[in-house]
């Protein structure tokens, strides 16, 4: 058994220091294997140009770095997190995976959403499994709009996730019907981690983009059915006890594996 814990919250734009201090405090206290934090959570989202990421990004010994790092010492858990990431002239909206050892992974955002495309270059990462150092769990990382892509969850489950792990910072209510089904078709559990509250920006043209992030993070279970759900605008941690063995058997009918059956000799790439 391993425990889980989801945590939704509203960041405040590019004030990192005072998001850190808050998923502190938000998890003070909380005993777990597993912390999944939203998508760009110490800065929140609203970036406009690249140059503005590039002035908020973070290489790999800087401050959330060293704090989610710190983080998964305290809790001896494994940590993902969204953050921007600076590597090499590149900014990327990437998933730090800090593990209770020391060792640290960065995911980097595969399919970008709206205007990421204008402030991110597209990630270069490719998808991976991380095993935890201390249970017997993987964990393949996304981000948010990579649940629109079938192939992310699915290659995932095909390295060995038995957790899907999803920092978001949803804006539409769909993927209330597709994250479910990317649990269900790949029979792994899917922990989405969306952040709350509203970021409104000035534009160039003298105009403002208002986004409201919808919240409602949730656990689901391997056959699509929530087991817990935040509403849309708590801050609050769910933390929960899950079995990740109950994964490894893809069969769904006696006759039926999920991921044996599959023929792609007649898929397209
Ligand atoms: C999203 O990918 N932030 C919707």
């Amino acid at each position: 058994m391993i425990k889980i814990s989801l945590v939704q919250f509203t960041p405040h734009f590019c004030a990192p220091d005072d998001n850190l201090k808050l998923i502190a405090s938000l998890l003070q206290g909380t005993e777990t294997d597993i912390i999944v934090l939203p998508e760009l959570c110490t800065t929140g989202y609203s970036f406009l140009t690249m140059e503005e990421a590039q002035g908020a990004a973070e290489g790999p010994d800087e401050k959330s770095t060293r704090f989610f790092k710190q983080l998964a010492h305290q809790h001896q858990a494994m940590v993902i997190a969204g953050f921007v990431e600076k590597h090499e002239e590149k900014v990327y909206n990437a998933a730090l995976v800090a593990l209770p050892n020391g060792e640290v992974k960065v995911y980097r955002k595969t399919h970008l959403f709206f205007r990421e495309k204008l402030c991110f270059n597209e990630g270069n990462s490719g998808f991976f499994v991380v095993p935890h150092p201390l249970k017997d769990c993987n964990v393949g990382i996304m981000v948010c709009n990579d649940w629109r892509y079938p192939e992310a969850a699915r290659s995932l489950a095909l390295l060995g996730a038995d957790i899907i792990a999803c920092p978001s910072n949803l804006v539409t209510d769909v993927w209330r019907i597709g994250m479910p089904a990317r649990a269900l078709e790949n029979k792994v559990f899917v922990a989405v981690a969306n952040r709350c509250g509203t970021e409104t920006r000035e534009m160039e043209d003298g105009g403002t983009q208002t986004l409201t992030f919808t919240g409602g993070s949730v656990l689901y279970k391997f056959t699509g059915e929530p087991i817990e759900q935040a509403d849309k605008t708590e801050q609050r941690v769910i933390t929960l006890e899950i079995d990740p063995l109950l994964t490894r058997d893809k069969y769904f009918t006696q006759y039926n594996d999920l991921l044996n059956d599959r023929r792609p000799e007649f898929y397209l790439t």
